[in-house]
């Protein structure tokens, strides 16, 4: 069976870091090779993302959209660990954000089209065989947010999480021919979540 490349997409709060992990769990016990991942990376533009994401330095917003493009380059191709490499060697990779987080997040910002046609060279690499939206209400995020942090980064306000998540259900209405989109119901208990979300990367 040909490995596949997932994309596990929600807002802040959404727990899909959470689906992410169980659902490589899940995949590992059936037998799958499993690379979990994640962006912003923990490479060098990765780290630099989450200095600017804790309000450490202040850095134009197109700017943030095209580091971000540079961290999923980097994601994608880099010698070491690259998704690209990783499919390769027959892995299953799932990935917690790809470029569906850019749309939603960088549109708040600046036009969508923008931000789609600059992420346009990522998506002719490697696109997912399947994104997963794990959606939750926004106003449940933001009560998970504040009860688990100490200082919110810097899109996590009510009014940015309800804006992200209108602009990704726009994004998936943009692009329904082109990728493999799907929603799943994620303000249920976890197990049941983990549950769409398996049913979802038909494998
Ligand atoms: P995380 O909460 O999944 O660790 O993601 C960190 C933040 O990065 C989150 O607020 C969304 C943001 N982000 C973007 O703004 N653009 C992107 O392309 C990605 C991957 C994440």
């Amino acid at each position: 069976m040909k490995n596949l490349f997932i994309a596990i997409e929600g807002t802040d709060g959404s727990g899909k870091s959470t689906q992410a992990a169980l659902l490589a769990e899940k995949l590992q016990q059936e037998g799958h090779k499993v690379h979990l991942t994640f962006e912003p990376t923990n490479g060098h533009i990765g780290r630099l993302l989450r200095s600017i994401l804790k309000g450490q330095i202040s850095v134009d917003q197109k700017a943030i959209a095209a580091l971000f493009l540079a961290d999923r380059l980097d994601h994608i191709l880099n010698e070491q660990d690259g998704l690209v490499k990783k499919m390769n060697e027959g892995y299953t990779v799932i990935s917690d954000r790809y470029y569906f987080s850019s749309f939603a997040y960088h549109s708040v910002y600046m036009n969508m089209d923008w931000v789609i046609e600059c992420n346009q060279m990522c998506r002719e690499i490697l696109k997912p065989d399947v994104t997963v939206f794990v959606d939750v209400p926004p106003e449940v995020c933001m009560g998970r947010i504040i009860a688990n942090r100490e200082v919110p980064e810097l899109y996590e306000t009510g009014e940015i999480l309800k804006k992200v998540r209108n602009n990704y259900m726009e994004a998936f209405n943009v692009l329904a021919s082109e990728e493999v989109v799907k929603i799943v119901d994620g303000n249920q208990p976890v197990e049941v979540v983990a549950g769409y979300v398996r049913d979802a990367c038909h494998m």
